[in-house]
C-alpha cells in the first residue's frame, strides 16, 4: 500500500529522535514543513545532518559537528569544498559578466574547445552545455535519434541518468517510476539489460569479471541478429537502434566496476550493428578513478560522452562532447535553454579543469588510490559482513553480505549507514539490493586521509558485526 503520510511520519521521527541535536532537529523540521519530503535526504540516515559549510574533504553540520565528506555532492565537489581559487574566479567574473543568454561568451568558447580537446577520441568533435546531469542527458536522446532517425535505445539495469520526463525512461529505479508512472512517451522505445555485476551475474559467471563482461554484451548482440523484438530484424537489415547509453562504471546502483571487456564488447556491437555508443561519465569522469574519464581504463572511445556534476565544482553545469557530425544535423535555434553555457558556470568551468591539471589531482589520485586499494583489501579480509568490493582510484563501494550464501546484509548496511555518520563520516547507501555502502571522497586527498576514513569504516563495521552477530567465516 502507499504510504499516505510520509511527510507526517517523518516529522514525528524527528520530533522524537533522542539523538539528534538542537540546530540539526530544527533545520530537518523546517525542511518538511516547507519542502517536499521527496529528495532523497532521509534514504541516506535516520536523521540527516544540516551541513553549514565544507573546506576541502570535510564538511560541518549546523551544530559544529565535523565530518569527513565521502558523498562529495554525489561526485560533484571533486577538486574540494571551497577553494580559493575559485571563489576568485566567482568574484571576477561575476562582475565582469555572469549571464547574459544561451550565446557565446569567451568562457564559453574556451571551455567548448578544452571539452573537445579533454574528452577520448582522435575525431572532430563539438559540445551542447546545459547546467545538469539530466538535461545532458536528455539533449543525448534528442541528438541521437535525430541524427540517426532511430528511436529505440539500449540501455542497463541499475542505470542511473536523471530524474525528468526524458530521462526517466533510462533510468532504471522503480520507487522513482512509480511516483512517475505512467511513464509518460520518452519510455517508449528503451530496452534495459543487465550490467555486469559480476558478484550477482545473472547469466551465472559469478567468479569470472571477464566472462561476466562478455555474457552481457553477447545477450544483446543475439536479440539484434534476431528479428523476434522491437530492436532489430537482422536477416532483413533493418536495426532501430540509435544509441547504447551505459554508465563505463555504474554509480548510483553500487559504484559497481566492470570488467574493461565489457565496454570494449559494447564498442565492437556497436560497430557491428551501426550504433552510437554514448558513456554517461557523469559521476566516473572527472578524475574519480584517477584518469580523467572512467572509460580511459578499457581504452574504448565513444561517440558521445556526457559530463556534469564535478565539471562544475559547485555550480550547476554539465556537457554533452561527441562526434561533430552528430551536432551539425542542428538547425540554428533547434536547441536553446536559458542559461545554458552561462559565463559565470563557464568560468569556474575553465577553473576547475586548471585545478585539476595545476595540481597534478589525477597523478595523486592514482597514488592514493594504490593506497587505498590496499587499506581497502585489508578492511575486507578483516570483516565477514564484507561480500565484495570496487575499487579504483577515490571510487569505492563495498557490499555487506550476511553469510557465505550473500545474503543481502540490508538492516546491517541501514545501520553501518548511520553509525558512519555517528561516528563523523558521510557515505551513501545504495545496492541493487540495498546492501552497499560507496565512499568517495575529494580527490584530492593523500594517504593519511584513506587512513582516517579507514579508522573510522573499520571501528563502525566492527560494531556493527558485533551487534547483529555476523561470525567470522571459515
Ligand atoms: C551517472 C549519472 N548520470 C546522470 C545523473 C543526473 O544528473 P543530475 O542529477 O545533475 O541531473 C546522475 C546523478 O546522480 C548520475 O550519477
Amino acid at each position: 500500500m502507499v504510504a499516505n503520510q510520509p511527510c507526517k511520519d517523518l516529522l514525528e521521527r524527528v520530533r522524537t529522535g533522542e539523538s539528534i541535536t538542537p540546530n540539526n532537529r530544527k533545520g530537518l523540521e523546517d525542511f518538511l514543513n516547507y519542502e517536499t519530503p521527496g529528495s532523497c535526504l532521509f534514504t541516506k540516515w535516520t536523521y540527516p545532518p544540516i551541513i553549514e559549510r565544507g573546506k576541502n574533504n570535510k564538511v560541518w553540520d549546523v551544530d559544529g559537528r565535523e565530518y569527513i565528506d565521502c558523498i562529495t555532492g554525489m561526485s560533484s565537489m571533486n577538486i574540494g569544498h571551497a577553494d580559493p581559487r575559485v571563489a576568485e574566479v566567482l568574484k571576477t567574473q561575476y562582475m565582469k559578466l555572469s549571464h547574459w543568454f544561451d550565446f557565446p561568451t569567451p568562457e564559453r568558447l574556451k571551455l567548448a574547445r578544452r571539452l573537445c580537446e579533454i574528452t577520448p577520441g582522435d575525431f572532430p568533435k563539438k559540445v551542447w552545455l546545459g547546467l545538469s546531469g539530466a538535461d545532458g542527458l536528455d539533449a543525448v536522446l534528442r541528438l541521437v535519434r535525430y541524427h540517426t532517425k532511430k528511436t529505440q535505445i539500449i540501455s542497463f539495469l541499475g542505470g542511473y541518468h536523471g530524474q525528468n520526463i526524458g530521462t526517466m525512461g533510462l533510468t532504471t529505479k522503480a520507487g522513482m517510476h512509480r511516483w512517475y508512472n505512467p511513464v509518460p512517451p520518452a519510455d517508449h522505445g528503451i530496452n534495459r539489460f543487465p550490467y555486469p555485476y559480476t558478484y550477482r551475474d545473472i547469466y551465472g559467471n559469478d567468479s569470472d569479471p571477464e566472462k561476466c563482461a562478455r555474457a552481457c554484451v553477447e545477450a544483446i548482440d543475439k536479440i539484434l541478429c534476431g528479428c523476434e523484438n522491437t530492436m532489430a530484424n537482422y536477416p532483413a537489415g533493418i536495426n532501430n537502434v540509435a544509441a547504447i547509453i551505459v554508465e563505463p562504471l555504474q554509480c548510483s546502483a553500487g559504484y559497481i566496476r566492470p570488467h574493461d571487456e565489457f565496454l570494449r564488447g559494447l564498442r565492437r556491437l556497436a560497430d557491428k550493428h551501426g550504433i552510437l555508443l554514448v558513456f554517461d561519465e557523469i559521476q566516473s569522469g572527472m578524475g574519480r578513478t584517477g584518469t580523467m574519464w572512467g572509460c580511459e581504463h578499457s581504452g574504448v572511445v565513444p561517440d558521445i560522452i556526457v559530463v556534469g556534476k564535478a565539471l562544475g565544482g559547485g555550480v550547476p553545469m554539465s556537457a554533452v562532447v561527441g562526434r561533430a557530425e552528430i551536432f551539425d544535423d542542428l538547425a540554428p535555434g533547434m536547441s536553446s535553454n536559458t542559461y545554458a553555457g552561462y559565463a559565470l558556470g563557464c568560468a569556474v568551468a575553465n577553473k576547475v579543469l586548471d585545478i585539476i591539471e595545476e595540481d597534478k589531482l589525477l597523478e595523486r589520485c592514482r597514488k592514493t588510490g594504490k593506497h587505498m586499494e590496499k587499506v581497502a583489501k585489508e578492511y575486507a579480509g578483516r570483516h565477514p559482513l564484507v561480500g565484495t568490493y570496487d575499487q579504483v582510484g577515490v571510487f569505492l563501494g563495498i557490499e555487506y553480505v550476511r553469510d557465505e550464501k550473500k545474503t543481502p546484509a540490508l538492516e546491517e548496511t541501514i545501520a553501518l549507514c548511520d553509525a558512519l555518520m555517528d561516528a563523523g563520516l558521510l557515505a551513501q547507501r545504495n545496492g541493487y539490493y540495498g546492501n552497499r555502502m560507496s565512499f568517495l571522497p575529494t580527490i584530492t586527498i593523500y594517504e593519511k586521509d584513506v587512513d582516517e576514513m579507514f579508522a573510522v569504516i573499520d571501528k563502525a563495521t566492527t560494531e556493527i558485526e558485533k551487534r547483529f552477530n555476523i561470525a567470522a567465516r571459515a
